[in-house]
């Protein structure tokens, strides 16, 4: 068997120090840096949101690193300061067991994958013979331990996690894969858990088993942004259902139309029944009965939009109203930015905290910031929407400003009618879905504007108890 691998440092002969310098070096230069480039760049590609090609950017570079040590480690110890420096965690594990039994099956000609279904106690007894046998710098730094000893030792005594993720390792070792690649959880030694990629080319012989390159790149970070890119995307994908819940408006009422119908001809009857020479009481009073029968049938297909229009129930909350007020343009981010919209927030001095329910707030931005992107679409730049909120007695009073088209006095207070639209594939309801959600409040909304020069919507908000 070749020497086992190591990461320490030993002198590398120069041409300085009056040795040859090893033919192919320059090469083995050449495949370190690029692996090391591979790192920053394909992480640069996840943390873009290219999983697909910064996953293969990541797996080139640790593919480049693990062939240059392989062929290294097949003549000499493993002795490159850059490798033993580069950033990403390397690991060397004798797997010799596990390659004995695996090539021996193979070489009996038997189902590697059938054997190990069949005898599963194998797992366990053959984890426990893996070994650690030498690390890198930046795994130190990576699992925080202070030495190389703390991490040297029996895989399954150093990692016990590894258990979880060892059938994995060698079912793709016994399909005879040349790669493996896994996403994992490792705990640092301080107990933190870190999300990682783990990836080594498999060995072919027993020499490779023996000298087994595992190298771990931490990617908490970018998964970090993935979760919260997915929370932004969920709360989006909620403010596009205002849009939604504008169809379903409809819907319920077109509902609502036959119980008001049935209300009247109820109506109409008991007048009738009451105008007679002789009125029939009995008969008014059952028109009557059916008048009030309909109405709360109507009254409760209006209860269920007002639910549907709003959503939740109403748990207002105290409030740093400019902060809310950020958090919910978030969500409308990239709307703005495709109208090449600026959007400025910002309170007056003494502007108290707000008494408001989180969510309903969340709707009313959203869709005066949808609205104002839309009107300034065909502005000319610089399309501007300024928030301020200010004190006003004992409420905040928010007002948002937009560049965009302005409003007609004739159709400023026609705008918060639901259904009330002069956009090609607008439904008209998220200024009457705004309305509902400032009144849940206590509150009032209203728009003033200079026609061609914007508009200018105003709400206020309770202010939180000082
Ligand atoms: N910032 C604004 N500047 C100019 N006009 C506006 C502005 N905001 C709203 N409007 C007018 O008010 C109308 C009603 O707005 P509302 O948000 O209720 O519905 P919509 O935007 O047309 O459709 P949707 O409900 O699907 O968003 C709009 O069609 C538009 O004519
Ligand atoms: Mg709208």
């Amino acid at each position: 068997m070749a020497p086992a691998p190591s990461l320490d440092v030993a002198p590398t002969p120069t041409a300085a120090d009056g040795t040859t310098p090893r033919p192919g070096r320059a090469i083995e230069r050449a495949a370190t840096l690029l692996a090391l480039a591979c790192v920053p760049v394909g992480l640069l590609l996840l943390g873009d949101g290219d999983a697909l090609a910064g996953g293969a950017v990541l797996s080139l570079g640790t593919g480049v690193a693990i062939a240059a040590l392989l062929a290294r480690g097949r003549s000499e110890a493993i002795r490159d300061r850059d490798l033993r420096r580069a950033g990403i965690s390397i690991w060397i594990e004798d797997w010799t067991e596990v390659g004995k039994v695996i090539l021996s099956l193979r070489a009996e000609g038997r189902d590697v994958q059938a054997h190990f279904a069949a005898h599963p106690e194998l797992f366990d007894q053959l984890h426990r013979t893996v070994r650690i046998t030498d690390v890198n710098d930046s795994t130190l730094d990576f699992t925080g331990a202070r030495e190389k000893s703390r991490l040297i030792g029996r895989l399954a005594d150093v990692v016990p996690a590894s258990a979880q993720t060892f059938e994995r390792w060698i079912a793709a070792m016994a399909r005879g894969d040349r790669v493996y690649r896994s996403e994992s959880r490792v705990r640092r030694l301080d107990g933190e858990l870190r999300d990682c990629l783990v990836t080594a080319v498999l060995p072919r012989d027993l020499e490779g088993f023996g000298n087994l390159l595992v190298s771990i790149i931490d990617i908490s970070d970018y998964k970090a942004d993935q979760a919260r890119l997915a929370i932004i995307e969920r709360e989006a994908s909620r403010a596009s259902r205002a849009a939604t819940v504008g169809v379903l408006t409809a819907s319920i009422a077109h509902e609502v139309k036959s119980p008001l119908a049935a209300v009247v001809t109820n109506a109409e009857a008991a007048l009738r029944w009451l105008r007679r020479p002789a009125p029939d009481l009995v008969e008014a009073e059952a028109a009557i009965g059916a008048v009030v029968g309909d109405a709360l049938r109507a009254r409760d297909v209006v209860d269920r939009t007002r639910l549907l229009l709003t959503n939740a129930p109403h748990t207002p909350a105290e409030l740093e109203i400019v902060d809310a007020i950020r958090s919910a343009a978030l969500l409308v981010d990239r709307e703005l930015r495709a109208a090449d919209a600026i959007l400025r927030v910002r309170a007056e001095p003494g502007t108290p905290r707000v008494m408001a329910d989180v969510s309903r707030l969340r709707q009313v931005v959203t869709n005066l910031l949808l609205n104002a992107a839309q009107a300034m679409a065909d502005s000319p730049r610089p399309r501007e929407i300024l928030i301020r909120a200010q004190a006003d007695g004992e409420d905040v009073r928010v007002e948002v400003a937009d560049t965009g088209t302005g409003i007609a006095p004739d159709r400023i207070t026609r705008i918060f009618e639901p259904f009330y639209s002069t956009k090609e594939d607008g439904i008209g309801v998220g200024l009457a879905i705004c309305r509902a959600c400032v009144e849940a409040h206590g509150g009032r909304l209203w728009a003033t504007s200079v026609p061609g020069a914007g508009a200018t919507f105003h709400f206020t908000l309770p202010a939180a108890p000082a």
